[in-house]
């Protein structure tokens, strides 16, 4: 695939595509594979790249490089991540050039000496730090937790253009490098914010008002086209979906639950009646036909979760396990949890879903109970005073 590298004078895009892929890291489904994004800046006095690839595409990454000159007259490279999609050819860059420099983050340069066994020459970067290259800055703005704690941006002034490591990516990859010659890729684009990015809202939020005044012509990112169309509108936008979640007057709980024969929705009744006992608001979903982007967005608005769930086979059933893994997609607002049920025969569920909670550090003020097939009244009256003592515990924090 021949493209026009050029992204301005004296700036190169030497990232690989691979349109082919499937599966990014093993995780996340692509509809038309992913470029992994490097860059080469040319100073008057110095060059420097910023970033590598994915190991298994070296060969084609140090083509693109000599075809813009001579690897031992590169000074320096930037790392603005380590992650191995992008450092994966760095080692065998220093043993190409020896003499190279290479700037990161501490924690980088910490992440660095883990995934590389060679000497490096590291230089640890802080806020705003710059590098002459002669006619072209680059100037380092710290983006920790962008998704990993090594990460920064590169902005370069001259050309006005900030290499954005891996925000304002997407796993697209196109015929041409830039997003005005492309196909709409938003879809790409917002998944590639929920699955990677969204865990650090806030982080995304600190980032986004560092650069958001910043003159920018062209945002690089590290993954999918390189956007010049409104770079801006990019930058703006990442704050809009980062947004924190709209307040609430009172604590809020939010009840999942996945009952095929409306036992343990009939407790779920009575939780919800003990919660709003204490001016708790409720939010209900059923787990049938999961709404995982409102499940998302309530784990974030909410100060508990309560998971209602049956036993079957000895075990909590697959869409209860498959909202349980949301938690990790999100940083929920509360880490207050509780766990019911209704079950046949031995009801092992309840215990399964409360040890993920536990082991996600959520706090279970109250004991999970479950109850045999139907609930009786008294099983009834248990579930309200199980949903009493978690809106009393709720309402109690909010107090202190
Ligand atoms: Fe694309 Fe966090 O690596």
């Amino acid at each position: 695939m021949s493209i026009d590298r050029e992204i301005c004078p004296g700036v190169f895009w030497t990232g690989v595509k691979n349109p082919g892929l499937k599966i990014f890291d093993e995780l996340f489904l692509t509809r038309k594979g992913t470029t992994y994004n490097a860059y080469l800046v040319r100073g008057t006095e110095k060059v420097a790249l910023i970033d590598t690839v994915k190991e298994a595409f070296s060969d084609e990454y140090f083509q693109t490089i000599d075809q813009l000159g001579p690897l031992d007259k590169i000074d320096l490279v930037v790392v603005n991540h380590t992650e191995p999609d992008h450092s994966g050819a760095l080692e065998e860059l220093i043993q190409r050039n020896p003499n190279i420099q290479i700037y990161c983050t501490r924690a980088a340069e910490n992440f660095l000496k883990q995934l590389i066994d060679t000497p490096l020459n590291t230089h640890v970067v802080s806020e705003g730090d710059e590098i002459d290259l002669g006619g072209k800055t680059l100037r380092f703005i710290l983006a920790p937790n962008l998704h990993w704690p090594d990460t920064m941006f590169t902005y370069l002034p001259e050309d006005e253009i900030l290499f954005s490591c891996d925000a304002f990516g997407a796993h697209y990859c196109g015929e041409g490098l830039f997003d005005d010659e492309m196909e709409d890729f938003s879809g790409e684009y917002r998944f590639y914010f929920d699955t990677i990015m969204r865990p650090f809202k806030e982080k995304i939020r600190e980032a986004v008002a560092k650069v958001a005044s910043l003159p920018v012509k062209v945002v690089c990112p590290s993954h999918g086209p390189v956007l010049r169309r409104d770079p801006k509108k990019a930058i703006l936008g990442y704050g809009e979906m980062a947004a924190a979640p709209p307040l609430s007057d009172h604590p809020r709980a939010l009840i999942l639950t996945l009952s095929p024969h409306g036992n343990t929705r009939t407790m779920a009744g009575a939780v919800r009646k003990g919660l709003e006992e204490y001016g708790i608001d409720v939010v209900d979903m059923a787990l049938v036909d999961m709404d995982e982007a409102g499940i998302r967005d309530e784990l974030e608005r909410c100060d508990a979760l309560l998971v209602g769930t049956p036993t079957i086979n000895r075990d909590a059933p697959p869409p209860v396990w498959k909202a349980l893994a949301l938690l990790s997609t999100v940083t929920p607002k509360g880490r207050v949890g509780g766990v019911f049920g209704s079950y046949g025969w031995s009801g092992e569920a309840v215990k399964l879903a409360e040890e993920r909670l536990a082991g996600l550090k959520y706090t279970l003020p109250v004991p999970g109970i479950h109850f045999r097939f139907k609930p009786t009244d008294d099983d009834v009256q248990a579930c309200l005073e199980f949903g009493q003592k978690v809106g009393r515990f709720l309402a109690g924090e909010q107090e202190s």
